[in-house]
């Protein structure tokens, strides 16, 4: 059975953080156009880059034998809900468990902080991404939803219509 540990990574994991990060560019270059990719900032992870974000987004790793093989950067936002800003797990390492297992450690840690829930954006055309939060009891919200405790506030802006907002209520889970 292969271990997975969970933690905070250091400064000096920025660059193997952010190459776990760029690693999702095969899987978005199989669904996305050039621009698109661009506009989604894929591959675009740097040290540089981790260590400015670090100044308001808080990291998680996923580690199998010390090696970092899943990310997540994440933050709380004003109406009290954890927002997740990016999940990445290597290719290699995919379909084994990573990701739910940071989605899984992530909800333990809002749990503890009386977080009531969790949401995120995903891009619609990235089906495999819509399939694993679905396939981890991730919902998508509609508007009523969204306007709605616990996720009203969550979105400054309307929600556009290539990506869902999907959510988690943690409470009683
Ligand atoms: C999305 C991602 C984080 C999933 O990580 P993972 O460690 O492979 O996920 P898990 O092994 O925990 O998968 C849990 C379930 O999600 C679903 N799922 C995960 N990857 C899938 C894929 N490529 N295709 C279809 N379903 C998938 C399955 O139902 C899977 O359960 P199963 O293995 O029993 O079939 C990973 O594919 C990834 O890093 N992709 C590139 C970055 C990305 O798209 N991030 C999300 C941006 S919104």
């Amino acid at each position: 059975m292969i271990k997975i540990k969970f933690r905070k990574p250091k400064g000096s994991e920025y660059k193997e953080f952010a190459r776990v990060e760029n690693s999702e560019a095969k899987q978005y270059m199989s669904v996305f156009t050039p621009s698109e990719c661009t506009m989604l900032c894929v591959g675009k992870a740097s040290e540089k880059d981790l260590a400015e974000s670090a100044k308001t987004r808080k990291f998680l790793i996923a580690t199998i034998n010390n090696k970092i093989v899943g990310t997540m950067r994440y933050y709380l936002k004003e109406n009290g809900i954890l927002w997740i800003s990016m999940i990445q797990v290597l290719p290699k390492y995919q379909k084994i468990g990573v990701g739910s297992g940071l989605l899984s450690e992530i909800e333990k840690r809002a749990k503890r902080l009386g977080i009531d829930a969790i949401a995120l954006e995903a891009q619609k055309k990235a089906d495999w991404a819509i399939k694993f939060y679905k396939a981890n009891n991730y919902k998508i919200l509609n508007i009523k939803e969204l306007n709605k405790k616990p996720f009203v506030g969550t979105l400054l802006k309307p929600p556009v219509t290539h990506t869902y907002i999907f959510g988690k209520v943690l409470k009683n889970t």
